[in-house]
């Protein structure tokens, strides 16, 4: 019999390597990749109202307000390729009230990653950062640099990418969730490898104690 899909959420400070690693998540364990910050870029280009207002928060580096955000996540993670495939939650929840929330509505996590990063390498990533507007790849001038002078040329910077952005978060939180905590400065292999144990482990457990029928 068919396992569950895996159910994973992660999170971290601004440019603790959430999408970075989402990216290397998703290639091997081929989770559909729901990003709260790309959701919400997303609504900021269609030109809704509801965009224009998360524009606001998020340029100033806070947190949009639940009403929008909540629904939003809420409808991505309810498609068909989500609950078929698994999902990967990355920038959700940010507080307590946004857990509560998608808990009411029937989501739980079989695991919460936390990307544990210390400050002063959190604005240096930042600082650094540049995303393809073609491929939607992100980059880092110094420690993930694009591959040919092309992309190169058509790098941009995302408009909230400021040092004040990144001094901004400080989740003081928890959850009655599987909680794993993982050093994020480290490169991002080595990041990798650490949430790679941490998934095999759990599928491995869960195959232990599956009924073979
Ligand atoms: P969101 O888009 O989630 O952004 P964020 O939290 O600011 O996270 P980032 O995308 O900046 O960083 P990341 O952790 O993905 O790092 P990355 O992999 O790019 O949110 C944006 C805004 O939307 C929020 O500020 C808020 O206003 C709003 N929002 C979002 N979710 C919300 C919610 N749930 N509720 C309310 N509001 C919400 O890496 C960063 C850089 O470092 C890259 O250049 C990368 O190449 C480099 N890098 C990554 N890993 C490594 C490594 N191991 N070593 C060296 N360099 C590395």
């Amino acid at each position: 019999k068919a396992e569950p899909p895996l159910k994973i959420m992660i999170s971290g400070a601004p440019a603790s390597g959430k999408g970075t690693q989402c990216e290397l998540i998703t290639q091997k364990y081929g989770l559909v990749h729901i990003s709260a910050g790309d959701l919400l870029r997303a609504e900021i280009a269609s030109g809704s109202g509801n965009g224009k207002l998360a524009k606001e928060y998020m340029e100033k580096g806070q947190l949009v307000p639940d009403e929008i955000v909540v629904m939003m996540v809420k409808d991505r993670l309810s498609q068909t390729d989500s609950q078929q495939n698994g999902w990967l939650l990355d920038g959700y929840p940010r507080s307590s009230s946004q857990a509560t929330a998608l808990k009411g509505f029937g989501f739980q996590p079989d695991l919460f990653i936390v990307l544990e990063v210390p400050e002063d390498i959190l604005i240096e990533r930042v600082v650094g950062r540049r995303l393809d507007p073609v491929t939607g790849k992100i980059y880092h001038l110094k420690y993930s640099p694009p591959e040919t002078e092309e992309i190169a040329a058509r790098l941009t910077q995302r408009f909230d990418d400021t040092e004040e952005k990144a001094k901004s978060h400080a989740a003081k939180w928890s959850f009655d969730y599987c909680i794993i905590q993982i050093k994020g400065n480290r490169s991002k292999e080595e990041v990798f490898a650490q949430i790679d144990t941490a998934l095999s482990q759990m599928l491995q457990q869960r195959n232990n104690t599956s009924p073979s029928s």
